[in-house]
């Protein structure tokens, strides 16, 4: 049992299912995020929670207390939209103590909550501004000032971040973080950006076409994906997936890949139970980081395996430098550190860690368990 549970939870219009079977049971204080392209069903997820939607079956409950049919003004709940929703025509103050006020909570405690409320998010000298006076930035600030001053036991953010340049992004997800780090409270944050969902949350769902994929810390969810969607979805630039036959060589199971020029290479899988499949297809993914010159290679890994191979482009960014090939006909992303030296048609001897390689069924598309 959960701080907020949602039990097996359905959700349809008219005869089409959108989700289907949902089951998250979150604890208090944690930074759930729900991650997952355009139309996957977080939004309205998110507004069953917040009771703005109805839920077709199944429960949705805030500790212990069942929610289906609750008014969402007696859920205890704090909303975060993409697009503020601030009232124009009142000052930040008034924005930010309009909900306690109807609440009936006395002027001189709404006066004290909106003071520290003020403070926390450093938006005191814009208490007497109107929002067509902030910037995107500040009204974001303000919006989230609104649904702290309630003191819910959950807060729901939609998108909150999307409006705001790629800067400001970045600073309020760290505010987001700090701000969660110090009150603690319990957050189902909604987004469609992988990088957000990584960053913030204690757990993430990752969410296609209706349905929870994979429920995980950051950490499981990027290393141990359950399926190819998920694997795909989350890192950036997208985990490398290509076609490869197991080998058993020595008693160890080896992916059988195929470089640039038709011949073909063994690299040795630390999974052992992949030995099962000798003979078989199966769709390797490696993380493009996972690839690299040697002198890049992760020192604590056991298992780094040689392979030459053609470079096809080399794109330098800043901090690394993204490198392409071509193994078993696919596009191959690799990335090396900026400093080193690479470049178009060199024959490269690279660098695999296969201690993170991981292998799918490319029937079910599902992670071969260890
Ligand atoms: N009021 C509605 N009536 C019918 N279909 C809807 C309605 N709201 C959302 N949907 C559908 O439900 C699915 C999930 O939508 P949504 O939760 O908004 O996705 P997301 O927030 O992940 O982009 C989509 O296919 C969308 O078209
Ligand atoms: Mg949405």
């Amino acid at each position: 049992m959960g701080f907020l549970d949602i039990d097996n939870t359905t959700k349809s219009y008219g005869s089409v299912e959108v989700l289907h079977n949902v089951d998250i049971s979150v604890e208090e204080g944690e930074f759930l995020v729900l991650v997952g392209p355009s139309g996957c069903g977080k939004s309205t997820l998110l507004n069953m929670i917040a009771g703005l939607e109805e839920i077709t079956s199944g429960e949705i409950r805030i500790k212990d207390s069942v929610m289906n049919g609750v008014h969402p003004s007696k859920r205890n709940i704090a909303m975060v939209f993409q697009s503020y929703a601030l009232y124009p025509n009142m000052t930040v103050g008034q924005n930010i103590t309009f909900g306690l006020e109807m609440h009936g909570t006395p002027k001189a405690d709404r006066e004290i909550a909106m003071r520290d409320v003020a403070k926390l998010l450093q938006i005191e000298p814009l208490l007497d501004r109107k929002p067509g006076q902030l910037s995107g930035g500040q009204r974001q600030r303000v919006a989230m000032g609104r649904a702290l001053v309630r003191n819910p036991d959950v807060f729901l953010f939609d998108e909150p971040l999307s409006n705001l340049d790629a800067k400001l992004r970045v600073d309020m997800r760290t505010e987001i973080k700090k701000l969660h780090q110090k009150l603690g409270t319990t957050i189902v944050y909604v987004t469609h950006d992988q990088i957000e969902a990584m960053t913030l949350s204690t757990r993430i769902a990752v969410m296609n076409g209706g349905y929870v994929q994979q429920l995980g810390t950051p950490q499981e969810i990027y290393d141990s994906p359950a399926n190819i969607f998920v694997a795909t979805f989350m890192g950036s630039p997208a985990m490398n997936v290509l076609p490869a036959k197991v080998r058993v060589e020595d008693g160890l199971p080896h992916a059988e890949i195929i470089l640039h020029d038709g011949s073909a290479t063994l690299l040795p899988f630390s999974q052992e139970n992949l030995a099962a499949w000798e003979g078989k297809e199966i769709l390797l993914g490696i993380r493009p980081e996972t690839i690299t010159d040697s002198d890049g290679a992760d020192r604590k890994s056991k298992n780094i395996a040689q392979m030459i191979n053609r470079i096809v482009v080399t794109e330098p960014a800043g901090s690394d430098t993204f490198v392409s090939m071509q193994l078993s006909g696919k596009d191959v992303i690799a990335r090396m550190r900026s400093d080193a030296e690479v470049r178009p048609g060199q024959d490269f001897n690279f660098a695999v860690n296969m201690e993170k390689a991981v292998a799918f069924d490319p029937q079910t598309e599902a992670r071969i368990q260890p």
